[in-house]
């Protein structure tokens, strides 16, 4: 889900500007996508489970079973499909739950593919539950089901698809219902990288943009880019724009450190609508307990992107806490913001951001 409030009515001809800065920020992403599991930084766990996979489906020449990858935006739940559908030397089919709404669109998706061919489902839990539904047979005995005629006369006809891999991702798995969630093989929550793995995946977009990066320079960017790798190449971009008009062209730590603090991208990370957040909850609700929908009301934001976006990671680095009555600021989440927490407000659990994440 897109992070955009917090921005002024766009200026005539502005959307167009955004959409195209938007392709080229896809475009970006895409060239530093790692392309073999090798390449591919963090998770280890996770890497490590699905080259096992993978290699034993190639050799022993079946279809790879069907997994789910959860997670918040841009921990690399694409990036992977990528990595599986190219290890497996496959077609890779891309699509996501809302882009799927109607049976008609998903028969043609599904006898579009190739023998052993990837499908991807982003935003799975948003599927329509007839579409689901639908997907079941596919997904369980490569059937799929189709009525052909009208009243009396309709038959139902069942077709047979090609075996294929369906990688599914949510960045919600408890909307996810249970039949769905049962038919598949295998499915994995993805975790914020730590300090090294960002450190690691700065260096390595540097490398591929030909951008020279310091010790000191990865580090601030890493540090910065809340544990996850799409940040860390965004935040990357834009550094290098200020090294190139205004220093040498090389990153160091300190106009990293500078660039990252005018586009106000805080030390821990957060940026202007997480810092909002806490601020709502800490301030104007006095540290909690608070519904989501007041927070959500308060900020004019959309629940979703607070559930999705701004809360996993406010919640990882131990600025709030999610009780029964509400979202709670934790004494870290106050200190953060240097206002002075009640006596009511819990600690944080692992001691905030750098006990947690780093
Ligand atoms: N670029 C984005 N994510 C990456 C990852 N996990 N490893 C290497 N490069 C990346």
């Amino acid at each position: 889900m897109a992070r955009k409030k917090h921005i002024e009515q766009p200026a005539e001809g502005a959307s167009e500007v955004a959409a195209a800065e938007e392709q080229r920020e896809r475009a970006w992403q895409a060239s530093l996508r790692p392309r073999t599991f090798g390449e591919y930084i963090g998770q280890r766990e996770l890497i490590e489970n699905l080259s096992v996979s993978v290699r034993a489906a190639k050799q022993g020449g079946w279809t790879l079973d069907h997994f789910l990858f959860a997670g918040p935006p841009g921990l690399g739940k694409t990036t992977l499909a990528h990595v599986i559908a190219n290890e497996l030397g496959v077609q890779m089919h891309t699509t996501s739950g809302p882009a799927i709404d109607h049976k008609g669109m998903l028969a043609g998706l599904l006898t579009g593919l190739g023998e052993g061919d990837v499908l991807f489902i982003d935003e799975i839990h948003r599927l329509s539950p007839v579409i689901e539904e639908n997907l079941y047979p596919a997904m369980e005995d490569f059937k799929f089901d189709i009525f052909v005629g009208d009243g009396p006369h309709a038959k139902a006809l069942t077709m047979q698809l090609p075996r294929f891999t369906l990688l599914g991702a949510t960045t919600r798995m408890g909307l996810l219902s249970s039949p769905l969630l049962d038919r598949f093989g295998f499915h994995w929550q993805l975790r914020y990288y730590d300090l090294d793995d960002m450190i690691a995946i700065v260096r390595r977009s540097a490398r591929l943009i030909g951008i020279t990066v310091d010790e000191a320079g990865a580090n601030e960017i890493a540090r910065r880019a809340r544990g996850t790798p799409r940040i860390a190449n965004r935040l990357l971009r834009r550094v290098r724009d200020f090294a190139a008009v205004e220093g040498t062209g090389r990153i160091d730590g300190a106009i990293a450190a500078s660039s990252l603090d005018r586009l106000a991208v805080d030390h821990v990370g957060l940026d202007a609508l997480d810092r909002a957040y806490l601020s709502v909850v800490c301030e104007r609700f006095d540290g909690g307990p608070v519904g989501i929908e007041a927070v959500a009301a308060s900020l004019s934001e959309e629940r979703g992107t607070l559930e999705e976006v701004v809360e996993p990671f406010l919640l990882q680095v131990g600025f709030i806490a999610r009780t029964p009555r509400g979202r709670v600021a934790t004494a870290a989440g106050f200190g953060h913001l240097g206002v002075a927490a009640p006596a009511k407000a819990p600690t944080g659990g692992q001691g905030g951001p750098q006990g947690r994440l780093f």
